[in-house]
């Protein structure tokens, strides 16, 4: 139960945090991915998307929340966000015959789908995610993979990337860390 408390605890810092910080969300860094337009999503306070030392024009779908799209042409590029007392940089590969230190790239929903369709303003006017992801999967097939009802693990974030990832079942922790959240 101390565990339980503690992982609660954390998630509710890392919201509180959330505003601060930027990030960018897909792609993550080091991925390979195929020819062909990009979908770039990020956020940052007063950030400014930079590809290839180039700003990158980006919508603003929610405050200091970043979406864009581009075509780079194939070979290695760098992509880096600058928010107002931050900077992160990453890089990836896109076209044929990626170099060593690049995975695959696997687009969550592998199609293209509107932000709004998983994010919302709260009242108070706080970007977050609502939870619609059993619009499209099953509940039952997840109580099977999960071992738990879907109100238990609500949080889908704290173990999967929801905008893909270049692991397998676009998860952010392996599973042996995933059940050790709360369970010891
Ligand atoms: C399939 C559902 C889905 C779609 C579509 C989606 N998101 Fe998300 N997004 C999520 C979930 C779930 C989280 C929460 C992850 C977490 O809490 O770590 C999230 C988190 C985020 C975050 C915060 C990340 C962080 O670590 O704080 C940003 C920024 C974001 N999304 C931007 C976007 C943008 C921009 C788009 C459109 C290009 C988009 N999202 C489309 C599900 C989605
Ligand atoms: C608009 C439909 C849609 C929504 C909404 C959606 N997904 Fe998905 N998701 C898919 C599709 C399609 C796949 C690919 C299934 C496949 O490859 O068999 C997928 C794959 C996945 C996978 C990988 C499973 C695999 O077999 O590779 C995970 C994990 C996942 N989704 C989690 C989520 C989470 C968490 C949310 C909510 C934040 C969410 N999905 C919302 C359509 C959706
Ligand atoms: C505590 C970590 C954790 C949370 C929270 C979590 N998942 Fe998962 N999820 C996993 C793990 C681990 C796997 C891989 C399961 C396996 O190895 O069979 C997985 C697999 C999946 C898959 C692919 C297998 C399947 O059931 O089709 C989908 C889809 C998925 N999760 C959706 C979700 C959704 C939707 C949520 C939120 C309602 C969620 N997950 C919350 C850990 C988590
Ligand atoms: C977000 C916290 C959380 C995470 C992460 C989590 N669990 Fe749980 N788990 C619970 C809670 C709360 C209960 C007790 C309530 C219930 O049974 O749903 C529980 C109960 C269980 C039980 C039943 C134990 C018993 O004594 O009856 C099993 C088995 C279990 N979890 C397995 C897992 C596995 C496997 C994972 C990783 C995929 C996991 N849990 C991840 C919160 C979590």
């Amino acid at each position: 139960m101390r565990t339980l408390v503690a992982a609660v605890v954390l998630s509710l810092l890392s919201l509180a945090s959330a505003g601060e910080e930027g990030k960018i969300v897909r792609p993550p860094d080091g991925s390979f991915l195929p020819s062909g337009e990009i979908s770039i999503a990020a956020r940052g306070p007063g950030a400014q998307l930079e590809l290839d030392g180039q700003v990158l024009p980006a919508h603003e779908p929610f405050p200091n929340v970043f979406h864009a799209k581009v075509t780079p042409a194939p070979g290695e590029h760098s992509l880096a966000l600058v928010w107002e007392g931050g900077r992160q940089e990453i890089r990836f590969f896109v076209g044929d015959g990626a170099p060593e230190g690049f995975s695959p790239f696997r687009l969550h929903p592998p199609f293209a789908i509107d932000c709004q369709t998983c994010h919302t303003l709260s009242r108070r006017g706080r970007f977050r995610s609502k939870g619609s992801c059993f619009r499209c999967h099953s509940k039952t097939t997840f109580v099977d993979s999960h071992q738990h009802a879907p109100h238990v693990l609500q949080d889908c974030g704290l173990c999967h990337n929801a905008h893909g990832s270049t692991v397998a079942d676009h998860l952010i922790v392996s599973r042996d860390t995933a059940c050790k959240l709360c369970h010891n």
